[in-house]
């Protein structure tokens, strides 16, 4: 799941719908593609100011960083964190100062008692320091994370099976669980709730990580076949979401849907994010979970606008 903020609201949205098809097959280029040995699957991403690309690995708990600028992009491993399986949702609530989500999950399911929240500070330089935050004992399956809007010590993190929100501070390590609801609880065969599901909606928050109103839905999925992951927004507040096996879908602010990409290129599309540099805030970045354990993730770059 992402959350994400316009203006001094967050909207939490959670995943799910489709409907046109707008084919572009030429709308984008392949970043970097992982080899299939050993088999890596991309869950989440966050852009540097500077262009480059943070990427969170469930296959290994690990955060990797990636210059899409260079000739040949290859991807660097900046930290792994221990006693976890996988590294999930992103967050940059400072410029260079990336909140984590790290846990174990056994296919679908998260282990309770395994999550936790890190930072990773890329102010003094690379390779960066890690730290751990805090544990989240009750968490069941952590999953999506967002910044706050205007705050720079709170993120909100999304539980896939609780269907919750909890919201950290990343410099006390406190935390509370702020929501939980019926809409964001698993519905399907696969125990996700908030973050995909085939449902796709809102919540709004204020700069103190407050939600403002209940849960609403924008729009739900026509086709069941369909999933939603995580989303990136434009500055018009139309979303880019990746929706498992192979599709990026845009969702106006109304509801309305196109497909962008539906491509085999796009191997079970986990998250997205927009350039930072000039010339690159209508690139649209997708990352991939591949195909269960034989064909790794990649790194795709999408021309959005
Ligand atoms: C999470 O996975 C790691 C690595 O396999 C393991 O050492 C750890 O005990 C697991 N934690 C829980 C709570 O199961
Ligand atoms: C995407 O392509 C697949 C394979 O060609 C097709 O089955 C599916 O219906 C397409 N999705 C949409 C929304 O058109």
């Amino acid at each position: 799941m992402r959350l994400i903020q316009s203006n001094r609201l967050a909207a939490a949205l959670f995943g799910l719908g489709v409907a046109i098809l707008a084919s572009a097959q030429d709308t984008y280029h392949v970043v970097y593609q992982y080899p299939n040995s050993p088999y890596t699957a991309l869950e989440n991403l966050a852009v540097r100011s500077n262009g480059q690309i943070l990427l969170s690995t469930t296959s290994a708990p690990t955060t990797q960083l990636l210059d899409p600028s260079a000739a040949s992009p290859k991807p660097v491993l900046l930290y792994t964190y221990p006693g976890a399986t996988s590294a999930l949702g992103i967050a940059q609530p400072q410029t260079d100062l990336f909140a984590i989500v790290v846990g174990n999950y056994s296919g679908f399911a998260g282990v309770k008692g395994s999550f936790s929240i890190w930072t990773l500070d890329l102010r003094g330089g690379l390779p960066g320091k890690a730290q751990k935050v805090t544990s989240i004992p009750e968490a069941e399956a952590l999953n999506g994370a967002s910044i706050v809007t205007g705050n720079p010590s709170l993120i909100l993190v999304a539980d896939s099976a609780l269907g919750a929100i909890f919201r950290v501070n990343i410099i006390t390590g406190q935390y509370v669980e702020i929501e939980q609801n019926s809409l964001l609880t698993p519905t399907g065969s696969i125990p996700l709730g908030i973050n995909g599901v085939r449902l796709f909606g809102k919540i709004p928050f204020n700069t103190q990580g407050t939600a403002m109103g209940n849960p609403t839905v924008i729009t739900h999925a026509l086709s069941s076949s369909l999933t939603y992951d995580d989303f990136a927004l434009d500055s018009s507040g139309n979303a880019y979401v990746t929706n498992h096996p192979q599709e990026l879908t845009r969702i106006t602010p109304a509801g309305v849907q196109t497909v962008i990409v539906n491509s085999t290129a796009f191997d079970q599309p986990t998250s997205a994010a927009f350039g930072t540099t000039s010339g690159l805030t209508c690139t649209l970045y997708v990352v991939t979970s591949g195909t269960s354990t034989t064909i790794s993730g990649a790194v795709l770059a999408v021309q959005a606008c």
